[in-house]
């Protein structure tokens, strides 16, 4: 995945799982931002070691570095698999360890995939309140998957169904138009680097 270290737009990964549909999703968005000229940056929760994140130790390195990137970032891109008709928990682990403000001055675009459409509104009755209160003031629309939405190729890969494909575009535009003009203009000029 293309990542810089001053890229606008941070993705972040929030399943547990380390094949992961939400993370396909996340994956998808990334493709749909990178053809607009956006640098993105990534960061898979699942990653953070495990003991200073449930202690909430900020003097970490690793967990310092996370949170210095959400500061970092002008947009960020939030991906989840619903569980128990919520966002993940490892999701809100890591939200409960920014400052009160940590979002202030950000958009943010949620993403999630569930087993079935039942817990559609889990972004906007859970998870949005939850940015809202952390100082996100701008949200570009939420994209939420059925599993059957994302299906598995003979490979074994995740393909992205039409509709969503449809949802991620329209998304990935209003990502564009939140990010401020010479920020998105010096991620076109700088090559980015890929990992
Ligand atoms: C512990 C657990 C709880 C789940 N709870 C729900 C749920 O309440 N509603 C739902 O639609 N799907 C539920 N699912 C299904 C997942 O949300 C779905 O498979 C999702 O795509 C997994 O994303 P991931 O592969 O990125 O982890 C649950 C799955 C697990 C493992």
């Amino acid at each position: 995945m293309t990542t810089t270290a001053t890229a606008p737009v941070l993705l972040i990964a929030a399943s547990p799982s380390q094949t992961s549909r939400s993370g396909a999703l996340l994956g998808a968005a990334a493709e749909r931002l990178h053809h607009h000229g956006l640098s993105t940056r990534t960061l898979r929760l699942r990653d953070l070691p495990a003991q200073p994140l449930l202690h909430a130790d900020v003097e970490d390195p690793a967990i310092r570095g996370a949170i210095e990137s959400v500061a970092q970032a002008k947009v960020i891109v939030l991906a989840t698999p619903i569980y128990k008709a919520a966002y993940s928990g490892l999701l809100k682990v890591f939200l409960d360890l920014l400052p009160q403000d940590g979002l202030a001055g950000k958009s943010v675009w949620t993403l999630a995939t569930g087993g079935s459409l039942a817990h559609l509104l889990a972004l906007d009755y859970g998870l949005l309140p939850v940015l809202s209160a952390l100082g996100a003031r701008s949200h570009v629309d939420g994209v939420y998957a059925a599993d059957a939405q994302i299906a598995k190729d003979a490979a074994g890969a995740y393909v992205i169904g039409d509709d969503i494909a449809r949802r991620l575009l329209s998304g990935a535009a209003q990502v564009r138009d939140r990010v401020p003009v010479p920020v998105a203009l010096e991620a076109l000029a700088r090559p980015a680097l890929v990992l």
